[in-house]
């Protein structure tokens, strides 16, 4: 299973199983001299905590970071920077009665059959608690990007029909906005009809799926053409994020309504800079970025653990019930907890393109 790293220069490798020891992540090709804290993950860890509203999963990790290697005297040395958290909060005998049988829309059927063994406990290393060790990682890579002057924003943009209206160009309002809200989503109207959604089809024992959509102030320039392009660079990053089943950059499919006289992004020159009149592109250009706001989007399925009973088969092929044991823990929707794990995949996708573009001319 190589398929563990992602990045290039600035490049994480991340371990550890669900209902294991421990999870984390290696951070190799950081800088030295960024100021960095346990503090600073921490606070980026809480966000993707569950258990803190009825809109994701019960489960109380307390997902405490721990620095083990890289930084010295509150700043990086250059060197590959360990992360650990301990896993506390998990019962593995709840998986017990149904470890033999395959769950829709799991990691279960594919896993037994490729490698011939699956870690019924959670899930083990396809448990999106792996994206804990990303949503650390990303802390440092935001941390970096912020040192050159980038903020990476995402958000829940939409469940169902209900839509967040939100002026994309202004990421401190979105930021701010957000801090009131449990679901991540910036609008207070949407926000209130996608919780009661959340909390009827949590009722029904069943659950939703949702949009997630990420956005940042980047400078013109970051991003290679051909197989390095920067939209292509965070397709594969968002669609690494367990549960994402859709990335779209810009207008994304609906440019299938447009024309190419409304689809072209007029340029202007405005205060000294080339700024486009409208945004269709994304802020990205022949993979490279334009200065114009990024604009991504991330679909995310309906969470597969629901309680609702279903008809599968178990690994011997036959037909069972699956019944989630009584006490069994899982987000209503999945997306919620997916905004701060887009926003870190967005960040590592970014500090790297930015860490490649120092040695692109003379
Ligand atoms: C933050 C986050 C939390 C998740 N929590 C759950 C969960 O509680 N229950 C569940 O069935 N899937 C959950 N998932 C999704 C599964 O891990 C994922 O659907 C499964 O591993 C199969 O992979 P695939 O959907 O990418 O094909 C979560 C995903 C994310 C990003």
């Amino acid at each position: 299973m190589a398929s563990n790293s992602f990045g290039t220069l600035f490049r994480i490798t991340t371990w550890g199983e669900s209902h294991g020891k421990a999870i984390g992540v290696v951070i190799d090709g950081c800088p030295a001299g960024l100021e960095v804290s346990e503090e600073d993950i921490q606070i980026e860890l809480a966000r993707r905590s569950p258990g803190k509203s009825i809109y994701t999963s019960p489960r109380k990790e307390e997902d405490k970071a721990e620095i083990l290697s890289g930084v010295f005297d509150g700043k990086t040395t250059g060197a590959p920077i360990s992360i650990v958290i301990f896993n506390k909060d998990f019962d593995s005998s709840k998986y017990e009665p149904i470890k033999h049988l395959l769950r829709p829309g799991h990691a279960s059927y594919t896993y037994q059959e490729k490698y011939g063994l699956f870690d019924h406990r959670g899930g083990g290393r396809a448990s999106a608690r792996e994206t804990a060790c990303r949503v650390a990682a990303g802390a440092i890579a935001k941390k970096l990007l912020k040192h050159f002057g980038i903020e990476v924003v995402a958000f829940l943009s939409q469940v169902e029909k209900e839509i967040a209206e939100v002026e994309i160009s202004n990421l401190s309002q979105i930021k701010e906005s957000m801090l009131k809200s449990s679901i991540f989503c910036p609008d207070a109207k949407a926000e209130i009809a996608i919780m009661e959604k959340i909390a009827s089809v949590k009722e029904e024992g069943d659950s939703l799926g949702g949009i997630v959509v990420f956005t940042s102030n980047l400078p013109l320039g970051l991003g290679d053409p051909i197989y390095e392009k920067l939209e292509a660079k965070l397709g594969a990053a968002m669609l690494s994020i367990p549960a994402s089943k859709g990335f779209e950059i810009g207008s994304g499919f609906s440019s299938v309504f447009m024309k190419g006289s409304c689809h072209n992004d007029i340029f202007r020159h405005e205060e000294g800079r080339v700024v486009t009149k409208t945004n269709h592109a994304g802020g990205i250009l022949a993979g490279i970025s334009t200065g114009m706001p990024l604009i991504g989007r991330v679909v995310f399925k309906p969470t597969s653990s629901i309680k609702k009973p279903q008809e599968t088969l178990n690994v011997n092929k036959e037909k069972e019930l699956l019944t989630l044991p009584e006490g069994s823990r899982h987000d209503p929707c999945v997306a919620v907890r997916a905004v701060p794990v887009v926003e870190a995949m967005a960040a590592l996708v970014l500090a790297d393109a930015y860490l490649l573009n120092r040695n692109a001319k003379l």
